[in-house]
């Protein structure tokens, strides 16, 4: 449920008898017309299917999350929790405090038949509320009309109910030897804790068992995770659509590079233009833009982006458009601000190309997720080596050696891949056997990154090195025989991204 909100004591509000009536009378009658089922919830219908096979005679309790408080009677912006959008294949800020229910059906036989998938959520209020024109937080007048119930059925091709009835409907047959239920705990706090409640009215209150019913939550969560690991035909053109957006915020970007060094503060300047994009073509950023020149590159996760960009130094760039389905982009490219690479930029940034091809040409069926990484690091780790850079002595298989060895990790101590979908850090709580040791299936969404960082105060390092940061990451999914780079349109060697932003942000042609 949504978290409390605080109110302004000062707020004065009419609340006069007269004024009240005033304000419910004389609407014209709602437009009654119902939405089409969508795209969306065709596949999140078939991605149901599979759930409900995993966990044949449960209830499964899979809520949206509520509003969040950002202060007092402000909130941030809704995201609904990402399993919640993967089954019913809502985006964008849908549905505050909605819960979906699927719901065990018996067959004649009395074996468990499939699920039926119910929608619990706060309906459009009728005019004569006062939520009508009297909530700034859920209200028509303020945020807007939400769905009715029909709407919403047609719209998802679910049923729909008014949350009030969820504990009532939770709690159904759930006694002794009766039906169990498995909630998502991390989407909706309350709700989990209305799932509690129910266990132990139904007599389910021993330790043990409260353990066993957290562990059954968490294998819900994490078969949730895992069964994002292969994205259907829906996802990948929703990806490829993220990605499209985002080459496109990064050619403006490109095109912003003079102003950015002109106006001072460029970072920032350039995180506003790669989010303007963002919001006008999705939903926004899929994760904070990591806009970071010169030194800032080696810090991984540069999001403060309170720097200066400036004539000779590299802006690594690590930005991505997320859909309103909430599918995003993860890309990063680094290129040299005045359109020419210095000797030594140019020698970082041609060992991580390289260590990307090396990375990309892992990436098919029949490999596993880890081997696109042993790949990419063995390329990294050879470069170090070869420029003295690993402690006296140690050899290439030394220092790959995965416990006793890894001194190259100093200057790329990130993984260099991660699955990628509705989370920028997708299906996070699959087990490593389905994930880092996991097969590579066709329909998989990862990206390639690697990177090489060196930080000015790294005493190990050629002073021509020192302050120096490269990543280039691209994302692409697993084929057949393959993979297809979902973000090949952007320039990608050190000669391409040259021309790219000699020519201001215009992708030539091939
Ligand atoms: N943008 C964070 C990452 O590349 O994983
Ligand atoms: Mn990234
Ligand atoms: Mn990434």
């Amino acid at each position: 449920m949504s978290e409390k909100q605080h109110k302004a004591e000062h707020r004065n509000r009419p609340t006069g008898k007269a004024f009240m009536a005033f304000m419910r009378q004389n609407w014209a009658p709602r437009d009654g017309q119902l939405p089409p089922l969508t795209e969306a919830a065709r596949y999140a219908a078939a991605r149901r299917e599979t759930v409900s096979a995993a966990f044949p005679g449960e209830r499964l309790v899979i809520p949206a999350g509520g509003l969040k408080v950002r202060s007092n009677d402000t909130d941030y912006v809704f995201r609904p929790h990402s399993a919640f959008a993967h089954l019913t294949g809502l985006g964008a800020d849908r549905e505050p405090d909605a819960v979906l229910v699927l719901d065990p059906v018996t067959g004649e036989d009395g074996a468990p038949a499939g699920h039926e998938a119910v929608l619990y959520f706060l309906p459009l209020a009728d005019r004569d509320s006062e939520e009508f024109f009297a909530d700034s937080r859920v209200g028509e007048f303020w945020v807007g009309a939400r769905p009715t119930l029909e709407s919403a059925s047609t719209e998802l091709g679910l049923s729909t109910r008014h949350l009030g009835e969820l504990p009532d409907a939770v709690a159904k047959d759930t006694g002794a030897g009766g039906v169990s239920v498995r909630v998502v705990r991390d989407a909706d706090g309350e709700v989990a804790a209305m799932v509690d409640r129910v266990r132990q009215q139904a007599g389910l209150a021993q330790e043990d068992q409260v353990e066993a019913a957290a562990q059954a939550d968490a294998e819900l969560a994490r078969s949730l995770s895992t069964h994002r690991l292969v994205k259907d035909d829906w996802e990948v053109r929703q990806m490829e659509e993220a990605v499209e957006a985002t080459a496109t915020a990064f050619d403006a970007v490109v095109a912003e590079l003079p102003e950015a060094v002109r106006r001072g503060r460029g970072e920032r300047w350039i995180e506003g233009v790669f989010g303007l994009h963002a919001r006008h073509a999705g939903n926004g950023v899929g994760y904070d833009s990591i806009c970071a020149a010169g030194e800032h590159a080696t810090t991984l996760h540069w999001t403060r982006n309170t720097g200066e960009v400036q004539e000779g130094q590299l802006l690594l760039l690590d930005a991505g458009v997320e859909t309103d389905s909430l599918y995003t982009a993860d890309v990063t490219r680094t290129v040299p601000v005045s359109g020419t690479f210095t000797p030594a930029q140019r020698r970082v940034y041609e060992a991580v190309l390289e260590a990307q091809e090396a990375g990309l040409a892992a990436a098919r069926p029949g490999n596993r997720f880890k081997d696109v990484h042993a790949a990419a690091i063995e390329v990294i780790a050879r470069h170090l080596l070869e420029w003295g850079l690993l402690p006296e002595g140690v050899t290439l298989e030394q220092t790959l050696d995965a416990e006793e060895g890894q001194f190259h990790r100093r200057w790329m101590v990130h993984g260099t891949s991660h699955h990628l979908g509705i989370d920028v850090h997708d299906c996070a709580l699959a087990l490593r056997g389905d994930y880092v040791e996991g097969e590579l299936r066709e329909g998989m969404i990862l990206t390639v990154e690697p990177g090489l960082y060196f930080k000015s105060d790294d005493l190990l390092v050629p002073e021509e090195l020192r302050g120096i940061g490269v990543r280039i990451e691209d994302d692409i999914v697993i084929t057949a025989d393959g993979n297809r780079n979902l973000s090949a349109m952007l320039p990608r060697t050190a000669d391409e991204v040259e021309a790219w932003v000699q020519a201001g942000g215009v992708r030539s042609a091939g």
